[in-house]
């Protein structure tokens, strides 16, 4: 597969995941920084990473770790400065690396200049950046309810109107109908191009073109008219990888976001998939078990109808998502096998991988102490709910189960104190169990879930099947196997999973004995045809 107009470079590439806070402190203070980040480029260049998608770094005061801005052209001081930045993305590109910037666009920080005088006055001619509605302090304007509890709107006694924020109240929605606050964000993406960024990630990028008198908070009437600006005005003047998360995605939305022709975005980043252990029209608080054959015709749908007509995302994790080891594997008995299972399946498909933080080293969800949670969607959760009455051991249990911080603890460098990520005290408790699982144990074991990665990785850029292969999904009614084939150009390759801890028979008559075993779990076996738990392998047939 040649580089070009069908096949830009994105589409071999795999993407890693920095939550800044929480990767590497340089200084001692607790928090991770962009220094920190710059002393582990070696150990992500070995594992063979193109690009890396920084969370928020730019001054922010911190309501939402970030993702609530109050400079987009500054770093913000717990990180470092410009000239660290500018060092990072130098530092970086020397390890082949390109840095991808995280862009929070549908709102900032009610502490962002522009807030400040927006609500100064109804005349002010910031005032029409955010997205005001009149009523009375009784009465909001509507019944909406924020992402992190209560209302979506915020009275503001000195202007006597109500501001509209889909987040938290220190997260004031951005009004995209404003053309100049339109050109704003662009001025400052292009300077952020001109820094030599390799790329962007759009924070909710779904919710920019709200319509809060309709109740319309995704998928707004111009969403795409605002995104085709947004792209024309900005990322096509440079060969980047830009990725729009997007929770209110269909297949067919889908499709506009990750046009081949370039119009909007590289690819889609959606959550079909993920959502699927919660009780169904409930929060994701409300647990029911992992409907497997659900998730195996959710990821077939996406690979048959994005196929040649746009590009997705692959992932199991981010900072708002547990630890998939602990999710949908086994973080006990069989936490190396089914963290390498569940990388091979991902792997194996269309689209380009995401690797978060510590995936790559089998980091696994906690279970704390409620003062030793940070994150401000699970505190409001949990008052909230304690205030409607549940029981606070079943808050708890969702908590360990959902809680974004699951993915927040400190990475596990090394087993000294702190896991090596700090000298200080840390700014989250790390994972106690870090004497066991770090990354320099996983260095040193040639078997480890990090070597499974890497291989995965440099067989993405290996064979052309990975990036073009068409898909097939195999035993779609089995209730332990995940198994396809991927198919283009004389390559077929078979990716075949036990995603279960019982033994399992595949009955698939192909002639094993002649293909070329790409990666496999365990050590060979006796019986081919028997899978053991969480058991998967990576064959590939070649004409
Ligand atoms: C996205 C981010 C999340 C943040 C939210 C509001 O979903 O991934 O961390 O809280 O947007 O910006
Ligand atoms: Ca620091």
């Amino acid at each position: 597969m040649r580089e070009g107009k069908n096949c830009p470079w994105w589409k071999k590439s795999v993407v890693y995941q920095v939550y800044p806070r929480s990767f590497q402190d340089s200084n001692g203070d607790g928090i991770g920084d962009l220094n920190g980040i710059i002393q582990r480029l070696d150990y992500l260049q070995e594992l063979g990473i193109d690009a890396i998608w920084l969370s928020p770094v730019c001054k922010s005061p911190q309501d939402d770790n970030g993702y609530d801005i109050s400079d987009y052209q500054d770093i913000d001081p717990m990180f470092g400065t410009l000239q660290d930045m500018e060092r990072l993305i130098e530092e970086a590109n020397k390890h082949h690396i390109k840095i991808m910037i995280d862009l929070v666009l549908n709102h900032s920080s009610d502490e962002h200049p522009w807030f400040l005088e927006a609500k100064k006055g109804r005349e002010n001619p910031y005032h029409d950046y955010y997205v005001w509605r009149d009523g009375t302090e009784e009465t909001p304007p509507n019944d909406m309810r924020a992402a992190f509890g209560g209302s979506a709107w915020e009275w503001v006694p000195e202007i006597e109107q109500y501001y509209f924020h889909q987040f938290s109240v220190k997260q004031p929605d951005l009004n995209w109908e404003n053309p100049k606050l339109r050109q704003e964000i662009y001025e400052m993406i292009n300077w952020w191009m001109q820094k030599g960024v390799g790329g962007f990630r759009l924070d909710v990028i779904d919710q920019i073109a709200k319509e809060p008198d309709q109740k319309i908070t995704q998928n707004g009437p111009r969403l795409h008219e605002f995104i085709q600006e947004l792209s024309r005005e900005t990322f096509q003047k440079g060969d980047l990888i830009t990725v729009g998360e997007a929770w209110g995605a269909t297949t067919e939305i889908a499709k506009l976001y990750s046009n081949p022709d370039g119009s909007e975005f590289s690819m889609v980043f959606q959550f079909e998939h993920i959502g699927l252990d919660q009780q169904e029209g409930k929060e994701k608080w409300d647990l029911a078990p992992l409907p497997f054959l659900k998730l195996k015709k959710i990821l077939e749908r996406w690979q048959k109808e994005l196929f040649q007509c746009g590009w997705n995302s692959l992932f199991w994790n981010n900072h708002d998502l547990p630890r998939i080891v602990s999710r949908w594997g086994n973080d006990k008995e069989y936490r190396t096998e089914s963290a390498k299972m569940l990388a091979v399946l991902l792997h194996g498909m269309q689209g380009t991988p995401y690797i978060y933080q510590g995936e790559e080293i089998g980091m696994t969800n906690v279970k704390y102490a409620m003062e030793d949670y940070r994150d401000i969607e699970t505190l409001n959760m949990y008052q909230e709910r304690l205030e409607q009455g549940y029981e606070e051991s079943d808050i708890m249990t969702s908590i360990y189960a959902k809680s974004r911080d699951n993915a927040r603890t400190p990475m596990q460098w090394n087993d000294s104190l702190n896991a090596g990520f700090t000298e200080g005290m840390p700014w989250m408790k790390v994972n106690p169990n870090y004497k066991e699982i770090n990354a320099e144990s996983q260095r040193t074991d040639p078997d480890s879930i990090f070597y499974c990665y890497k291989t995965l990785i440099q067989l993405r850029k290996k064979y052309e099947v990975f990036a073009e292969g068409a898909f097939e999904l195999l035993m779609p009614e089995h209730n332990q196997f995940f198994a396809y084939t991927r198919e283009s150009q004389g390559e077929k390759l078979y990716v075949i999973c036990n995603f279960s801890e019982k033994e399992a028979v595949c009955s698939l008559e192909e002639n094993w004995k002649n293909m070329q075993i790409l990666y496999s779990n365990y050590p060979e076996s006796v019986d081919e045809k028997i899978y053991r738990p969480y058991e998967a392998r990576m064959y590939l047939r070649c004409q």
